[in-house]
């Protein structure tokens, strides 16, 4: 085969054996309906400061990673008394073999609020938050570890495996793409087809728990406005997070996963405060990765590098982000990162009608520059139900210089079925059928293959 052959070959079907699992059949309900308060998955186990919530996140390159918990229970009421963080340390033994676990790292603790201007809303205020970061690991190395206060308690031992070393033809296995999850009967099903996968890595595009389409006591609606047309302030129940943080723990605590917030997570409160859950519950890169802020980072998954932005944060051309976006960008070495992949939350993209170029002024702002930089694929979350297409990268033809290259990410399983025998008649777009791609009604996994031939 000639080497250009070959190579088109690697990029479309890829060299590895399709491992798909397929969503079950009739486990989505239609309506979302939230998991309860007294599901069991996520009512508090924990006692006092035993550590609990606990979730992985990436650093910037494959030796490191961050460790994530909560100690002691939130509160939500009139008369909320913060945890004093300094009342739990943050250790964290660690080591590439069970029994000892001969390595220690410290980290900070934090605790966050949130709080309304007004009578008859209830204030919440976290258990303490801990994140610790692991530093000199191994790449594709299995790890294991214990978290808490070696004085009050420690987790039971998990382990996790590093991502592979970034480098040409050195990838993660498999990655999971994952948006607009909440915690729903069918979110559990979406996490149970996203471990059957057995993703290395979890990619979350925004729109975590729908925390905010509670009112503070707890009583939840599918559409807050239709429901609640007169609260003085948009509430959030904050409960919520910690059930989230609860149902995922035997995911996180294995997987490491990769936020960015969608516009679930502003959750405004007093004083104009907003995405103060979303920035203290997940460990972001973003110092190793030169960005200030947790709205925008940048991360290596082997030979790919993730930029994540935005979209509800300045993303002008004379503000922070772009001016960060620039630098990262113009680092990128793809002799060394083949793979240039962005997310954000709302699409530049979408035929879904209530969404419809809600994010063109982000568009303008930024597209001309990530095309520069010839990005391959995107990733959005955002729009529901019947678009057609979360992303048609259909600017980059020219790096490749062949017709056909153009890639779709979608979601609809009756037109992108996973198994040979199950191709519908529908026509699809040119590459929509291509084998490295897995559709749900909320998930999409972008299958890897070992190894990439060079762009
Ligand atoms: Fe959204």
């Amino acid at each position: 085969m000639a080497a250009e052959e070959e190579e088109a070959e690697l990029r479309l079907g890829g060299p590895f054996d399709r491992r798909t699992a397929r969503l079950e059949d009739g486990v989505f309900r239609g309506n979302a309906v939230d998991l309860p308060e007294e599901d069991p998955r996520v009512r508090r186990k924990a006692k006092g400061f035993e550590p609990e919530q606990i979730s992985l996140s990436l650093s910037a390159n494959h030796d490191s990673v961050w460790i994530s918990w909560i100690t002691g229970d939130c509160q939500i009421g009139s008369d909320i008394k913060p945890l004093d963080p300094k009342s739990a340390a943050s250790i964290v033994h660690y080591g590439r073999t069970r029994h000892p676990l001969n390595l220690q790292a410290t980290g900070s603790s934090l605790v966050y609020n949130q709080l309304y201007p007004f009578e008859g809303l209830q204030n919440y205020t976290s258990g303490i938050i801990h994140h610790v970061r692991l530093t000199g690991l191994k790449p594709g190395t299995q790890y294991f570890y214990q978290c808490g206060d070696p004085s009050i308690a420690l987790s039971d031992i998990h382990f996790f495996k590093t991502m592979p070393v970034s480098a040409p033809k050195s990838y993660p296995k498999r990655i999971a793409i994952v948006g607009d999850m909440g915690l729903t009967y069918n979110t559990t099903s979406t996490v149970s087809h996203m471990r059957s996968n057995e993703p290395d890595l979890i990619v979350l595009v925004g729109d975590v728990t729908y925390a905010n389409m509670y009112l503070t006591n707890g009583t939840g609606s599918d559409c807050y406005s239709c429901s609640f047309h007169d609260t003085p302030i948009h509430e959030t129940y904050q409960p919520r997070w910690d059930y989230w943080g609860r149902f995922m723990e035997p995911t996180l605590s294995e997987i490491p996963i990769m936020v960015i917030e969608g516009n679930h997570e502003l959750e405004k409160q007093a004083e104009d405060k907003t995405y103060v859950s979303y920035s203290s519950r997940f460990a972001f890169p973003s110092e190793e990765s030169g960005s200030s802020s947790t709205f925008y980072y940048s991360f290596n998954a082997g030979g790919i590098h993730f930029i994540m932005l935005g979209g509800y944060t300045s993303y002008d051309k004379s503000g922070e982000q772009y001016k960060w976006l620039e630098k990262d960008l113009s680092n990128v070495d793809r002799t060394v990162t083949p793979w240039l992949i962005a997310t954000w939350h709302p699409p530049w993209y979408s035929t879904y009608k209530a969404h419809y170029r809600e994010a063109e002024c982000m568009r303008v702002e930024m597209e001309d520059l990530l095309y520069s930089y010839g990005v391959d694929v995107v990733f959005n979350g955002h729009v529901k139900n019947e678009t057609h297409a979360l992303w048609t990268w259909h600017r980059n033809q020219d790096l490749y210089g062949t017709p056909g290259d153009q890639i779709y990410i979608v979601r609809q399983p009756d037109k992108c079925p996973t198994g040979p025998n199950e191709r519908s008649a529908e026509p699809k777009p040119a590459a929509a059928d291509t084998q490295n791609l897995l559709k749900s009604a909320t998930l999409g996994a972008l299958n890897l293959p070992r190894s990439i031939g060079a762009f």
